[in-house]
């Protein structure tokens, strides 16, 4: 039997784990399985570079970030548009398939690399999904491999920005990964103690902002920390829509993130200094914490399991903490957001915390 195995999109902390669970389960179960790495994600299926994997390949990567094969985005948008030589990408992911005689195809990958695995299930493939994203913003699974451990990178730097801001009497933004949805940076903004949580779920205005600080001013705090998602977005901005957006900014001064702009409107409006500090990519990177560890061994045997029994066309996940398989069909375009009115984010208020919003 000849499973095909590919990670695709972003990378993230616990990638190696994951496939480290499909593979030893498989070998476990099936005497003459052979597994074929595609390299680069769906690059190397659409190509044909592909590597056959040895039990060996599997060994001590545990523990160890990024991915052995490799990824790369390839927008689902343009899966069906050809390449610069005029190549139908989705028939060479099938020819690739067909031709290397693979009994299915497993993808470990986040939103647009869970799209296209439907997209290759309604084509006709077999097709397992894994998934895969430090953004925990799949829908269909209650955690996504990865987040935790960016949990733990964040955290840390909000952390350490902690101990400095104790000592200055400053403003910091600590702007954390997410474009779309804010889960990494609620909970990196709650484990780190943050004062004001920016998500993109929950426009926040300026005056509010501005308020909140002045309220810790007067309380005799002499710092502020802000958990400032990527995608964080401006009540005003939220309400138009992305062609008057992109306009509006094309007449404004170009910052080099959100966390920027904010720190120079906050210090135009308070007069208080702001310093950023974007942990960026370190969030993805390092190894994968033992709560990932954990999850991804057991998604990866259950992913095997699946194979073992022919039961195609599923992403496995985690609900209400027992391990389960999701419809490819269910999962494909849905995003899991933040809800603005969830208890989380209550209790975050009930605290103190302010989200910028009232
Ligand atoms: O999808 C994961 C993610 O890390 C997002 O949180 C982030 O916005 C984006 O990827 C960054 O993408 P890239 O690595 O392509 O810059």
């Amino acid at each position: 039997m000849r499973v095909g195995m590919l990670t695709s999109g972003g990378d993230c902390q616990a990638l190696n784990a994951t496939m480290r669970g499909v593979a030893k389960s498989l070998y476990k179960m099936c005497d003459d399985v052979e597994i074929i790495g595609f390299e680069d994600g769906y690059r190397g299926l659409i190509h044909a570079d592909y590597q056959i994997m040895k039990p060996s390949d599997f060994s001590g990567i545990l523990t160890k970030g990024g991915t052995i094969l490799g990824t790369s985005r390839q927008p689902f948008k343009l899966m069906r548009v050809p390449d610069e030589n005029g190549l139908d990408k989705v028939e060479a992911m099938k020819h690739t398939y067909r031709k290397l005689k693979l009994e299915c195809l497993v993808v470990l990958g986040g939103n647009g690399s869970q799209k296209t695995a439907n997209l290759l299930r309604e084509e006709g493939l077999n097709v397992v999904s894994l998934p895969k994203t430090i953004d925990n913003d799949l829908w269909g699974t209650d955690v996504t491999f990865g987040f935790q451990s960016a949990i733990n990178v964040a955290t840390n730097a909000i952390d350490c920005i902690h101990t400095t801001a104790a000592s200055h009497g400053r403003v910091f933004i600590v702007e954390v990964m997410g474009h779309k949805v804010g889960w990494l940076t609620l909970y990196a903004g709650l484990a780190g103690g943050a004062d004001i949580i920016l998500l993109p779920e929950i426009p926040y205005d300026l005056d509010v902002i501005v308020k909140a600080l002045k309220e810790r001013n007067k309380q005799g705090k002499r710092f502020s920390i802000l958990a400032v998602a990527e995608g964080a977005i401006s009540k005003e901005d939220a309400k138009l829509s992305k062609k008057e957006l992109k306009e509006k900014k094309k007449n404004q001064v170009v910052y080099p993130s959100v966390a920027y702009e904010l720190g120079a409107k906050i210090t135009e409006k308070t007069g208080q200094e702001v310093r950023v500090t974007v942990p960026g990519h370190t969030q993805r990177g390092g190894e994968p914490c033992p709560y990932d560890r954990v999850l991804s061994t057991r998604l990866g045997a259950a992913a095997a399991g699946l194979i073992m029994k022919k039961d195609y066309g599923y992403m496995v996940a985690m609900k209400n903490n027992e391990i389960t398989k999701v419809p490819l069909a269910e999962v494909a375009g849905r995003l899991k957001t933040v809800d603005p009115n969830c208890s989380m984010i209550r209790e975050a208020k009930l605290l103190g915390i302010s989200f910028g919003d009232e």
